[in-house]
Parts: structure tokens; C-alpha cells; sequence
């Protein structure tokens, strides 16, 4: 069965269950799930049951698209997301994505935890990508072109909509948020950069590092979808002053986000 055959029949299934038409798609990130509490929930799908769709083995992560309305607008969550790290390939990473365009999605929200490379930022601060660099290993749309979906070389002189950066800023000032707004590099981990890593991601223009969207974006730029995207820092990655990376310590900073970022998407999705 052809990818674009998978995808259909995930939607079919999908539809098949819940006839809901969600206007915007959210992927909800490591440790940022509070989003959840502010959506009145008209179903839910585990990952599982829909044909096609990749299980997500990060215990962190729970595995199901959530329906239903957000701020007065109807949403799809994505309640756990695909990283290459655990094994699948980008085209599995971001077959949730395709799916997402294909149930009626006008623009698509993500969030992510990431590595703070600008030395300016602080642990919990918030960052706005505004742009991004691909350092992982594997492009989403390498092969045969979806023709159905996209062109075959796709614009990337505006990843992020800037419109969408200049409404979340001005609302992380009102509510006293710190929020910066930066570029994002994409890696494939599953390990954390080195010193000499972190040194060469500042050096090409980068102000955070983590291991998710960047496939995600350049999925949703083939389906010329708009994108909002937000980084929670959880750990500064300064060369010359790094401290061991753990887990727990990483996870405690997205939950220390989690309450702005959410203020910030909760009143963005209300302007749209
Ligand atoms: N590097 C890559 N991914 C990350 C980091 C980091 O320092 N912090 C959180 N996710």
C-alpha cells in the first residue's frame, strides 16, 4: 500500500469514529500537556487503534489525538509525538501531520522542549521559533514527491508565520511571560550535543537545539500549512560552563513552562 494510501485510511478511520472538523492542529511536546485541561473534550483516539499510525515509546508521552474546543475554536491535539530517535523514519514522524492537513487543519501549533544555546535565555523561559536549521539526519520529503500535498521543492523564506510571532509576543508581554523569539536547530539525538556541538550550533546562528518539529514543519510547508512554534528551554547549553544534562531536571523546566505557554497558545488560538 502506497504512503499516501496509509494516510487516507487513517483519515477514513479517524472520520469513521468522530465526525468532528477540527480548524487547527496542536502537537503538545515533552512535559507540556497542561494545554489539555484548557480543552473541552468532545473525543479521543489512542495512537494505537488508528491504522498506520506509528506508537509512540517515550514514556513521557501519552499516545492519542485529542477533539475538541479550544478558546472557542475546534482543535485536534496530538497527545504525544514521533521522534526519529525512537526508531522511525521521518516519513513515520510526521504521517500524523499529513493526516492532521487531510481532516481540515487551516494552521498547526506545535510545542517543544529545547536546549537554550543563546546565553541570554534562562531555564523555563519560552522562545518563539521564528526560524529554523535542519541538522537531523533524514528529510520527510526525500523520494517520490506527494503531488497531492505539495510541490516538489517547497518555499522556506517563511517557515514560521510571522503574523502568528508578533501576536503570541505581544500576548507573552501583557501576561508577563519571558519570551524571546529565536532560531531552532533540529537534531536527531537521542544523545545531547557535546561542547564542541553546542559551540557550533551558536556559531551558525542558532539560539536553542532539540530533537522534534523541524520534520514536522517541513511537512506542514509542503502542505503549505501556516505554522506557530514554541520551545519551552529546559537546559542551557553554554560550552564553556555546561553542567550534566539530566532528564528529570529537563522534564522539571518544561513543567515550570508549562502554565505561560499555555496562557500564550490558549490566547493566540482566540485570535485566529
Ligand atoms: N539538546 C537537544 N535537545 C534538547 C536539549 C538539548 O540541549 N534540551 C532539551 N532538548
Amino acid at each position: 500500500m502506497s504512503y499516501s494510501d496509509k494516510i487516507d485510511e487513517a483519515v477514513d478511520f479517524i472520520k469513521s469514529r468522530h465526525s468532528f472538523e477540527p480548524e487547527f492542529g496542536i502537537v503538545l511536546g515533552t512535559g507540556l500537556g497542561a494545554l489539555v485541561n484548557h480543552i473541552e473534550i468532545a473525543g479521543e483516539i489512542d495512537y494505537e487503534i488508528i491504522p498506520h499510525f506509528p506508537v509512540s515509546t517515550v514514556e513521557s508521552h501519552k499516545g492519542r489525538l485529542i477533539f475538541g474546543v479550544l478558546s472557542g475554536r475546534k482543535v485536534v491535539a496530538m497527545q504525544g509525538r514521533f521522534h526519529y530517535y525512537e526508531g522511525y523514519d521521518m516519513k513515520a514522524v510526521t504521517f500524523p501531520i499529513r493526516v492532521l492537513k487531510k481532516l481540515g487543519i487551516q494552521k498547526l501549533f506545535i510545542s517543544n522542549a529545547a536546549g537554550g544555546v543563546n546565553l541570554d535565555f534562562k531555564v523555563a523561559d519560552l522562545m518563539i521559533i521564528e526560524d529554523h536549521i535542519d541538522l537531523t539526519k533524514e528529510n520527510p520529503l526525500t523520494g517520490a514527491n506527494l503531488d497531492d500535498f505539495g510541490g516538489r521543492f517547497p518555499d522556506m523564506s517563511e517557515p514560521y508565520e510571522r503574523k502568528m510571532i508578533d501576536e503570541a509576543l505581544a500576548i507573552a508581554k501583557e501576561e508577563g511571560v519571558p519570551c524571546h523569539e529565536g532560531v531552532y536547530t533540529g537534531v536527531s539525538g537521542p544523545n545531547l550535543e557535546t561542547r564542541a556541538e553546542y559551540r557550533f550550533i551558536r556559531t551558525i546562528g542558532a539560539d536553542a537545539v532539540g530533537m522534534s518539529t523541524v520534520a514536522e514543519v517541513i511537512v506542514a510547508r509542503h502542505m503549505n500549512l501556516p505554522v506557530f512554534a514554541i520551545s519551552a528551554i529546559t537546559d542551557l547549553c553554554d560550552p564553556d560552563n555546561l553542567e550534566e544534562a539530566k532528564i528529570e531536571n529537563i522534564l522539571a523546566a518544561a513543567a515550570q513552562s508549562e502554565k505561560g505557554m499555555t496562557k500564550v497558545i490558549v490566547r493566540l488560538i482566540a485570535l485566529q
